[in-house]
């Protein structure tokens, strides 16, 4: 696979607490173990990185506008937000780009109020459950995406 395209990963509220936040849910990678990880298999699929994360929705908002304009495709984790924002599923929408969603957790075998996600119904496809190598597998998606369009 040899493209060079750029990709906005992007996670959301108290994901900058991996490590020490419910280690039998999330783990016990950091986020910055995680983006490593990230970033070395951006680098297998000739793809370019941009690894964020913030606790703040409006933040959250207006990287992905402008991610219209400076990257090619959005992994995102949105955390919490996932179940509650339309602020951030519209900006998915506006950036006109394809999304791909993660989350650590199998959110469909937890609680009711996280079985819903606002940016499944904006994502190209969701990969739920498998821990950090989800956000690996979305990269490998989001290469297949941009690859295939
Ligand atoms: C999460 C699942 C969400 O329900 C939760 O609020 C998170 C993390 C995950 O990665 O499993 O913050 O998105």
């Amino acid at each position: 696979m040899a493209i060079d395209a750029s990709v906005l990963v992007l996670n959301g509220p108290n994901l900058n607490m991996l490590g020490v936040r419910e280690p039998h849910i999330y783990g016990s990678m950091t986020l910055d173990d995680l983006e490593a990880a990230c970033q070395e298999r951006a680098e297998q699929l000739s793809l370019v990185v941009d690894f964020r994360q913030s606790n703040h929705e409006g933040e959250l908002v207006s990287w992905i506008q402008q991610a219209r304009t400076e990257h090619d495709g959005i992994v995102i984790n949105a955390g919490a937000y996932s179940h509650t924002s339309v602020a951030i599923m519209d900006a998915l929408i506006l950036s006109e780009l394809p999304i791909v969603e993660v989350h650590l957790s199998n959110i469909y075998k937890r609680e009711a109020i996280r079985h819903h996600s606002h940016i499944s119904a904006v994502a190209k496809g969701m990969i739920c459950g498998f821990g950090p190598h989800g956000y690996l597998l979305a990269l490998d998606a989001m290469a297949n995406i941009l690859e295939r369009d």
